[in-house]
């Protein structure tokens, strides 16, 4: 069979410039990762070819027999990860998880209670032009101002005020634990549904380096894709028989037709990664070296949202270092140096969420390609002279420079 490379050349190239792009940079968007060899390796199969609409032993097309094969491994090795009953990892991506969630816990129209876009949320979470605000109704609990974190008396305050069918939480940049356990007395209190969206998280839950939501949460969802390093996708888990039935019904039928079993199975290998003992070590490096990065950053001046980071993320709040720099110069100065970033609203920004004021980082890829402590404060030493340089096309090529040659001592995942 000829390869890529012969019938189109011109996508054959581009994955290869691609390629060398990931390979030369320093990867610091807290919600990527490097996935092995292994991963891509089902990912890119025939798996691709076939429908199997419905669930392992009950679908709607013949031939399905190594896919349920496949998706009950996916299955159980998920259930194994987070130590709970059920799992659907028929989700093709994490908002996809979300509003199967939804589906299975409210009625369109019902409220529930969530934290905002501009304070950390997720676009999924209740944003205007989201489906889980077109459908449902949205009302949001507020970080404290003095320590930018939850601020709980607010989720009691509203939760009672607006008795939510659902509590969400878990986020998209928030730098800290996540008290699941207090999160569940409020919803107890109103008879609300706990869900966790543990997208960010789930890689240091299932590593042990953050708390689980179980036994706290009723549902749970996430990406694969983030700390994790699996294959993009989403997956929802729970506890009970009845949930996890309007979970896949919400799914397929609800709001999916075929899995896309290609990606199962390399959902199905990054859990089977995730189980193994390196796993942990690798979870523990990410919070260290997340640690690490931030304390080089206050030394140079910046300020942390919170204060600092207990997990894989920071929010780096520009204007303590310089009042003019915002977050969308600083991403593009940084990419021009090799420095992978997403510009990120910090508490009360006042800039409008193309421009910001801060910058999002993260060290899942940093660590899967082997990046420790030690080079932590070499890597905000780059941050702050390629943000100090982002007029200067000279200096901006040089740290370029300087990135690759490290990127060389660090390869990639094989
Ligand atoms: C907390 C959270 N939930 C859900 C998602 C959505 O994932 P996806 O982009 O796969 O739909 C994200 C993505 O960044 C996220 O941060």
């Amino acid at each position: 069979m000829p390869t890529l490379k012969q019938t189109d050349p011109q996508i054959f190239d581009l994955i290869q410039k691609e390629q060398k792009r990931q390979e030369t940079t320093l990867e610091l968007i807290a919600s990527e990762n490097h996935v092995s060899t292994a991963v891509i390796e089902a990912v890119g199969t025939v798996l691709t070819n076939k429908y199997a609409e419905g669930y392992p032993g009950g679908r709607y097309y013949g031939g399905c027999e190594y896919y349920d094969q496949i998706e009950t491994l996916a299955i159980d090795r998920a259930k194994q990860m987070f130590g709970c009953g059920f799992a659907n990892v028929q989700p093709h991506c994490g908002a996809n998880a979300n509003l199967a969630a939804f589906m299975a816990m409210m009625q369109p129209g019902d409220n529930f209670l969530s934290l905002n876009l501009s304070s950390g949320g997720h676009l999924s979470h209740g944003m205007k032009l989201n489906a889980s605000a077109v459908f449902y109704k949205p009302h949001h609990y507020e970080l404290n101002p003095d320590t930018q974190t939850i601020d709980f008396d607010s989720v009691r305050r509203k939760a009672h005020e607006i008795k939510p069918k659902a509590i969400l939480c878990g986020y998209s940049a928030y730098p800290r634990i996540i008290d699941f356990k207090k999160f569940r007395e409020i919803a107890d209190e109103v008879g609300a549904y706990l869900m966790a969206d543990v997208a960010h998280i789930a890689g240091l839950i299932v590593g042990g380096v953050h708390p689980s939501p179980f036994p706290h949460a009723h549902v749970v969802t996430t990406t694969t894709h983030k700390t994790l390093r699996g294959p993009r996708g989403g997956l929802i888990l729970c506890d009970t028989e009845e949930l996890n039935k309007a979970i896949n019904r919400s799914v397929f039928p609800g709001s999916q037709g075929g899995p896309l079993m290609h990606v199962i199975a390399g959902k199905a290998v990054a859990f089977g990664e995730a189980l193994r003992p390196e796993f942990k070590t690798y979870a523990q490096q990410v919070v260290k070296n997340a640690k690490a990065l931030a304390d080089a950053l206050s030394k140079l001046g910046y300020r942390l949202q919170s204060g600092g980071t207990d997990n894989h993320l920071m929010l780096v709040d520009l204007t303590a270092r310089n009042a003019d720099y915002t977050g969308a110069e600083a991403e593009k100065a940084l990419e021009r140096a090799g420095i992978i970033t997403n510009k990120n609203a910090i508490l009360n920004d006042p800039r409008p969420p193309k421009l910001t004021s801060g910058i999002r980082l993260g060290t899942p890829a940093v660590t899967t390609r082997g990046l420790k402590e030690a080079e932590m404060p070499l890597v905000a030493s780059y941050f702050d002279r390629a943000i100090g340089a982002k007029d200067n096309a000279d200096e901006l090529a040089k740290i370029r420079r300087e990135v690759a040659t490290l990127c060389e001592k660090f390869a990639m995942p094989h």
